[in-house]
């Protein structure tokens, strides 16, 4: 028999027991009913019903965590930030990064310095701010790193020996993504499985299967409750991205608005998952609040859809009918060629419910509802130097 139905036994035979004794157990604590006695038997309830969750030690007081996210001015941190002070509360909510926050974020709630490889700094943020949860964002993506190895390996493999150490000190709930750069040309790319070769071939994707595999030896030595998704090319409008090999799959959106030309830096048959980024924050929270004892395994791929760069060029000439595209591979091609075509996410939609809400139409028309207003010298008469670029895209 399985330890979980051995644990389902326990449980209910305990249940029974404490009925027996009229001890009733709630969420909020321990209470005896014993007026059960003392009154008319028709009178006495006749179902009483059990509900013991799990108490999640990392949460706050009022059940809200306290959470820091840590590299959060880049693509995915404002919008997670915003996500959870909307369900955690502003306060609750620690943004950090290493660069000034531009003025709306520093506006919107609490943002502090903190570098990843600053173990003390870490320390302090943690014990002075209560920290719950550790959201750790801060890498240098696959483009990057790769032109930087040195700084990769110290941000990316450092900085996690920094998180995952104090998240065990503090017993924090930590988070850190994965991504389909985990895999290599080993791995079987079409679908790719949970569990399966990882041979990554980039010091991003290197650092990754690291991190997986530390997070999962902490959960095993030291029972500290690291979980991690893997997450396909991110796309967004309101943020940029950070140099990853999916990157192209948001500089379309800004260039069919404002040129009309689009040169894609993958080959037209270059198949990758991806996904929008409102379900990958959703993702995050879903699986933060999703107790310990129901996740089958600490790491999980997530992922919404598949598509190429020909076939998304397709879906945004709907909105865009004049769009001309050229393929230019460069070398993010070589890194693209190595990597999942279709993420097999099963496991996360059997284990925790993870269901997407955006596939690639979807997809093209929030981001066309977002970033047109942007680009549309019309609607908006202040946007005058929507002919340029880079400022658009900056503003994006
Ligand atoms: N965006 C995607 O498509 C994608 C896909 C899969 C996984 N991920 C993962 O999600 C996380 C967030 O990705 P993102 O796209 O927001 O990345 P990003 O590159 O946009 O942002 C990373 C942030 O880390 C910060 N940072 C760099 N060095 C730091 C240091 N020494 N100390 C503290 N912060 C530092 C940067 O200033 C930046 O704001 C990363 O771990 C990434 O690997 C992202």
């Amino acid at each position: 028999m399985t330890t979980t139905v051995w644990g389902l036994i326990i449980k209910w035979l305990i249940v029974f027991v404490l009925l027996k004794s009229n001890i009733f157990i709630t969420s909020y604590g321990i209470y005896t009913i014993s007026y059960y006695d003392d009154c008319h038997p028709e009178n006495r309830p006749k179902i009483i019903v059990f509900f013991i969750r799990e108490i999640d030690h990392t949460k706050h007081e009022g059940n809200k965590p306290r959470v820091l996210i840590t590299g959060s001015l880049g693509q995915l941190g404002t919008g997670l930030a915003s996500v959870m002070r909307k369900r955690y509360g502003v306060q609750n909510v620690f943004m950090s990064d290493i660069i000034k926050a531009p003025p709306n974020v520093a506006a919107s709630g609490p943002y502090v310095f903190a570098d990843i490889l600053d173990f003390k700094r870490l320390q302090e943020l943690i014990v002075t701010h209560s920290i719950d949860w550790i959201v750790h964002f801060s890498a240098l993506l696959s483009a990057v790193g790769e032109n930087n190895v040195p700084l990769a390996m110290r941000v990316n493999i450092e900085g996690l020996h920094n998180v995952l150490e104090l998240s065990k000190q503090y017993k924090l709930k930590l988070f850190v993504p994965s991504t389909i750069g985990a895999f290599g040309p080993d791995s079987p790319r079409n679908p790719t499985p949970d569990l399966t070769i990882q041979r990554p071939r980039t010091i991003y994707g290197v650092s990754k299967v690291h991190a997986e595999l530390m997070g999962e030896y902490y959960f095993h030595r030291f029972g500290m409750d690291f979980r991690s998704l893997r997450f396909p090319g991110v796309i967004s409008a309101d943020t940029n991205p950070g140099g990853g090999t999916t990157d192209y799959a948001v500089h379309i959106f800004h260039d069919a608005l404002q040129t009309g030309d689009f040169t894609s830096f993958l080959r037209r048959d270059t198949r990758l998952p991806m996904m929008y980024i409102d379900d990958c924050l959703r993702s995050v929270v879903q699986f933060m609040e999703i107790p310990s004892n129901q996740l089958k395994q600490r790491t999980y791929n997530v992922t919404a859809m598949s598509f190429t760069p020909e076939e998304l060029v397709a879906e945004v000439r709907k909105h865009v009918p004049h769009l001309k595209a050229k393929y230019e591979p460069d070398s993010r091609q070589k890194i693209a060629d190595t990597w999942p075509e279709v993420f097999d996410d099963s496991n996360a939609r059997a284990d925790w419910g993870w269901k997407h809400e955006y596939d690639i139409k979807g997809l093209c028309d929030i981001m066309f509802e977002k970033l047109r207003p942007v680009y549309d010298t019309d609607s908006h008469p202040d946007n005058a130097s929507s002919k340029d670029g880079k400022q658009k895209r900056t503003t994006a």
